[in-house]
């Protein structure tokens, strides 16, 4: 019985010619570097949560009636009879976390950052997968629109410092839990009459999520919206302040975003500033999103903080990277590998290769005793700089042959300096 990898997951796999960037994993190794490098930049911890939580916590703080909630969760009971969610998102968790561990306590501002895989039951395409990857940051504790605008400027960072460009930064405010109350009782009044000519999808939100109607993509939806009731009317005064100020920093940052009053994402928990990043190469398909949620903390138990956050897709980044063409970073190699000829010579490269790796030296040997090429043919694939071959009159001298694999030169040398050749 050969067994697939299940439905909407792959594996990552060690670099090789012609692998998906996707699978690539020293191209995961970048992304995830890059990433905690610009976290520390920007003073943020990493924090790391179980990737699976109480459902009722996911439930809750996703939200009942969103898509993830409605229709995707990998949700289980263990054999102790627990109720459990595989985590579709890292902020629910988090959240939990800072509460669970006092976090609130230790700074009266807390930025965490995290990498790691979700689980979603979605109908798998290019770009959406059933377990997929997310870095996240959370800034927690801050409630003024210099937060918000320094959690965009995080997310465009990291984009930034990979290369991607031909990216497009969507913004909107969502308002506050009342004033998106009214709104909503109004866009119900207004689409009522016009369900028949919708969509079923915004049939279904109607029913279950009404201000998610807004984010269809169905045409027939998309013409009849046009004629909704405009969010940005009910917002009272404060958002409206709130949301100029996060639009005033990103000017004087010299971001530049699109206002996208139809966004609203497909989450319960946010209030005031939602946003979203796309990539134009694919499709202007989301690259990452978040905003702020200020009354999640509070619904998970902790005291009121405000929050502000984002996750970023990783497998979108590598696509998109792929799709623009960028010369993506390649492993790198080894400073030696070692070939053995001959009984006598493989048990002498076992100390050696032990001597030179205490030394520092990055090398690796043969060990299935093939003949000079294949070990050559290694070498190469290894990317080694340096064969080092060592037979019996090698090792009767005390000496091995170095070659180099660019120039093919050889050369002799002691084994004493080896190391110092070879690094
Ligand atoms: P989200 O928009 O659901 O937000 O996900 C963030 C990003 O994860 C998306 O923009 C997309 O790039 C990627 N993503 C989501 N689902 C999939 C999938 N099935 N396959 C591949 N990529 C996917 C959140 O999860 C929020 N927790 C973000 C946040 C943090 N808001 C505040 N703090």
């Amino acid at each position: 019985m050969r067994y697939a990898p299940p439905k909407g997951t792959y594996d990552i796999l060690p670099p090789a010619p012609g692998r998906d960037a996707v699978q690539n994993s020293a191209l995961w190794q970048w992304l995830e570097t890059s990433f905690r490098e610009i976290c520390r930049q920007y003073g943020y911890s990493e924090i790391r949560t179980p990737i699976f939580e109480s459902h009722d916590l996911i439930h809750r703080s996703v939200g009942e009636g969103t898509d993830i909630v409605a229709k995707e969760t990998f949700d289980f009971i263990t054999k102790g009879n627990d109720a459990l969610t595989l985590r579709p998102e890292g902020t629910a968790g988090v959240m939990r976390a800072f509460v669970s561990n006092r976090l609130y306590i230790e700074r009266p501002v807390t930025k965490l950052y995290y990498i790691g895989p979700n689980f979603r039951y979605e109908r798998p395409q290019k770009g959406r997968y059933r377990q997929h990857h997310q870095a996240g940051a959370e800034l927690l504790g801050a409630s003024g629109p210099e937060a918000d605008a320094e959690v965009i400027a995080l997310a465009c960072g990291f984009y930034a410092r990979l290369g991607l460009t031909d990216l497009k930064v969507k913004l909107n405010t969502v308002g506050t839990p009342e004033s998106r109350a009214e709104y909503v009782k109004a866009l119900r009044t207004w689409a009522e009459p016009l369900l028949p000519q919708m969509s079923g999808e915004n049939n279904r939100r109607f029913a279950q999520n009404a201000l998610r109607m807004l984010d269809s993509k169905e045409p027939q939806d998309i013409a009849l919206l046009a004629t909704a009731p405009s969010l940005s009317d009910y917002l009272d005064e404060a958002s409206q302040t709130h949301f100029a100020a996060v639009k005033g920093y990103l000017t004087a940052m010299g971001l530049p975003y699109e206002e996208d009053p139809r966004l609203v994402r497909g989450f319960d928990y946010y209030t005031h500033t939602v946003f979203e990043i796309q990539s134009v190469v694919l499709g202007d398909k989301a690259l990452g999103g978040g905003g702020r949620y200020n009354g999640l903390i509070e619904a998970v138990g902790g005291p009121a903080t405000p929050g502000i956050g984002f996750g970023l897709g990783l497998e979108r980044v590598l696509l998109a990277l792929e799709e623009t063409g960028i010369s993506l970073p390649t492993a790198s190699g080894l400073d030696a590998f070692l070939c053995p000829l001959g009984e006598a010579a493989r048990a002498s490269c076992v100390t050696l290769l032990a001597h030179l790796r205490a030394e520092g030296v990055v090398c690796d040997m043969d060990y299935t005793g093939r003949r000079m090429k294949a070990m050559l043919e290694q070498a190469d694939q290894c990317k080694a700089r340096f064969a080092v071959i060592l037979g019996d009159d090698e090792l009767a001298q005390g000496v091995a042959t170095v070659r180099d694999m660019i120039t093919k030169v050889q050369e002799v040398a002691p084994l004493e300096s080896l190391s110092r050749l070879l690094m």
